[in-house]
């Protein structure tokens, strides 16, 4: 990347940053007491993207299909989960320490992490005395009850994944599903991550949306190859750009533990191209190991097959977090109007926040009572607001800025004949409609 292009890319996440404060999408954490390093909060506008986002991944992998189950899990597991996945030995990043300033980076990224004594350039060009790499385990330890011993010691779980492994059997013998079948899962995991940043991309505290699907060990090439497929049909389906999509394979140095083959879906972020979800082929590894250490038998057999068998998983791991600033990223764009710059947040109607706002386009003549009206219908269908001050141009923009991707507004016509126009903020066409045709529009843009 030229200077030029990466000083226009930081000013961009800088924008997005401000955009998301000033419209109540995302706060830094305890911001009163000056913040908390990689944590942030989500506000009346990014708690709705979220959910909405979280609703538009559930109803994907679990409610359009009849071979995927939910579950959520508790967060804390018993500290066996971790021994046995191999994260208490093997969840590691690589870390060095700079002699010179006692900052610690994680070794495998020093290009891309910045010296905070000099924040223009990276730990390799500062002039920092570099440690040799130790390794560094990334979950978080804390005690479990009121002795704090080692016999306490209990972890936050790094992936959702583990949760859904033992209760493989449960959820089988409870909803009598067969091979090949998946169980999805949305929750919170933690990583004490060694060089958090770009914003909500890298956390220590984020949640994750994963499906582990189990299926016979000799299928498993196949079942990999369909949920790449359908993992890049989520994307289009949300209107993401493609041209910014791209996979990326792990290389032999890459794979995680317990991975055979994993492919990333990468995004191009302004900070470049980086993963934004796993497709793993997890093989027998997980319930292969917990049915060693547990001692239960976690084998598959229906009349099908001749033998029993345990079940090879295909993993689609991503985050929530990283989708929703995704999303962001992707809807960012800004015009020059009559003279002013303007600022649109080009979300997918599937997944704003606010689906419409009801303006009446004068405060007067009975025009807010028949908005309010219409408000009031609108609401008992979709996240809807309502706005009657300042000029209709200024609330369109404010809108436009919030991502909201309609407006309807109640003019003197409306009075006459019971239609309104219904603005469209990308094409900013308008449309005259009646409520009822307000309401199944939203409806067919909003379930596509
Ligand atoms: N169960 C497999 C697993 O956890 P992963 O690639 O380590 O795989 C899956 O994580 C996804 O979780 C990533 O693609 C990313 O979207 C999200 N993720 C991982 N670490 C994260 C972090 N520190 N902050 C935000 N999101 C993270």
């Amino acid at each position: 990347m030229t200077p030029m292009a990466k000083q226009k890319n930081d000013d961009l996440m800088d924008k997005l940053v401000s955009l998301c404060k000033r419209r109540g999408y995302i706060f830094p954490s305890s911001e009163i007491y000056g913040g908390l390093t990689s944590c942030w909060d989500y506000g009346p506008l990014g708690s709705e993207l979220k959910r909405n986002i979280k609703n538009f991944w559930w109803d994907a992998m679990t409610n359009r299909r009849d071979d995927i189950e939910g579950l959520d899990a508790s967060i804390l597991m018993h500290p066996k989960v971790w021994e046995t996945s191999g994260h208490v030995s093997g969840f590691n990043d690589p870390m060095v320490d700079c002699k010179t300033c006692k900052a610690r980076f994680r070794a495998d990224k020093l290009e891309e992490s910045r010296c905070p004594n000099k924040p223009s350039k990276s730990p390799l060009e500062c002039g920092g005395e570099l440690t040799e790499a130790r390794q560094f385990n990334l979950m978080f330890r804390t005690h479990m009850g009121p002795v704090e011993d080692s016999s306490s010691i209990i972890y936050l779980r790094p992936e959702t994944a583990q949760g859904v492994y033992v209760n493989f059997l449960n959820v089988k013998n409870s909803s009598r599903q067969k091979i090949p079948f998946g169980i999805a899962q949305i929750g919170k995991a933690f990583r004490n991550e060694i060089t958090p940043g770009n914003f909500i991309f890298r956390t220590r505290e984020f949640e994750q949306m994963e499906m582990q699907f189990f299926v016979h060990p000799d299928t498993d090439e196949e079942w990999f190859e369909t949920w790449r497929e359908e993992r890049w049909k989520y994307y289009q389906a949300l209107g993401i750009n493609e041209e910014k999509l791209r996979w990326h394979e792990h290389g032999p140095d890459e794979l995680a533990h317990y991975a055979k083959k994993a492919y990333d879906i990468e995004y191009e972020f302004p900070f470049g191209w980086q993963e934004l979800e796993g497709v793993h082929n997890r093989t027998d590894f997980d319930l292969g190991r917990h049915m060693e250490a547990s001692k239960k038998d976690l084998r598959y057999f229906d009349e099908r097959f001749t033998d029993k068998f345990i079940p090879y998983v295909i993993e689609t791991a991503a985050g929530v977090d990283r989708q929703l600033l995704m999303v962001l990223c992707d809807a960012y764009d800004e015009m020059e109007i009559k003279g002013e710059k303007r600022v649109f947040l080009r979300i997918s109607p599937r997944v704003a926040p606010i689906k419409a706002a009801v303006f009446p386009l004068v405060k007067k003549e009975g025009m807010p009572e028949y908005a309010q009206k219409v408000y009031q219908d609108l609401k008992k269908k979709f996240k809807v607001f309502y706005d009657e001050s300042g000029a209709v141009g200024r609330r369109y923009a404010r809108m436009d800025e919030a991502g909201c991707p309609f407006c309807v507004t109640v003019d003197g016509q409306t009075l006459e004949d019971d239609t309104m126009t219904l603005r469209d903020r990308d094409s900013m066409d308008q449309t005259r409609m009646t409520v009822a045709e307000v309401t199944a529009f939203l409806e067919q843009k909003i379930s596509g």
